[in-house]
């Protein structure tokens, strides 16, 4: 009910509790057949946030402002569902943090490129990963005085909610 994306972060520090509390929801969401393709990446050393925030032409720049980044790597060697797989772990992610009152917002990196260049293989040189890992996306963190408000319901389009016999 109050998820939102959130783009700019205060200096506060994501606390040791709290960044183990949004990689626990990690662990736990739920993967095909149990597989659990995905490793989770923590970055917080800021030249490599500044790294990934030029990972792809647009919409990645946020990332320089971030406590921590958490990129998730999934093993296509272990599941032939990882992006199904990542992207359940990125949404748990982001809505343990939102539960634990900090900002934090998806950043795209499958599909997406710079320059020409696939975005997850940028991605995958910052981080010397090996050929069969793939990047869905990076949920960038932080604590953020700027969280936007709450959706309320009556301005969601309902109509997108269809009963058919
Ligand atoms: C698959 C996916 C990819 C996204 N990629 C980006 C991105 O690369 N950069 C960004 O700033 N926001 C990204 N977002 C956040 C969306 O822009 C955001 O969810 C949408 O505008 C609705 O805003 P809200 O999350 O506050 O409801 C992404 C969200 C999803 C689900």
């Amino acid at each position: 009910m109050k998820r939102r994306s959130t783009r700019t972060f205060n200096d506060e520090p994501v606390t040791k509790d709290e960044l183990e509390k949004i990689l626990e929801a990690a662990l736990l969401a739920p993967t095909s057949m149990n597989r659990k393709p995905c490793n989770f990446m923590v970055v917080e050393n800021k030249d490599a946030l500044v790294e990934l925030s030029q990972c792809k032409d647009h919409g990645a720049d946020l990332i320089a402002g971030a406590d921590k980044a958490i990129v998730v790597v999934a093993d296509t060697l272990v599941a032939d569902t990882w992006i199904e797989d990542s992207s359940i772990a990125l949404t748990y992610m982001h809505l343990m943090a939102t539960e634990l009152d900090l900002g934090s917002c998806w950043v795209q990196v499958h599909l997406r490129s710079k320059d020409g260049v696939d975005a997850e293989e940028v991605v995958k040189e910052i981080l010397k990963l090996d050929p069969q890992y793939r990047v869905v996306g990076i949920l960038a963190l932080g604590h953020s005085d700027n969280i936007p408000e709450p959706y309320t319901l009556d301005v969601i389009d309902k109509n997108k909610i269809h009963f058919r016999v």
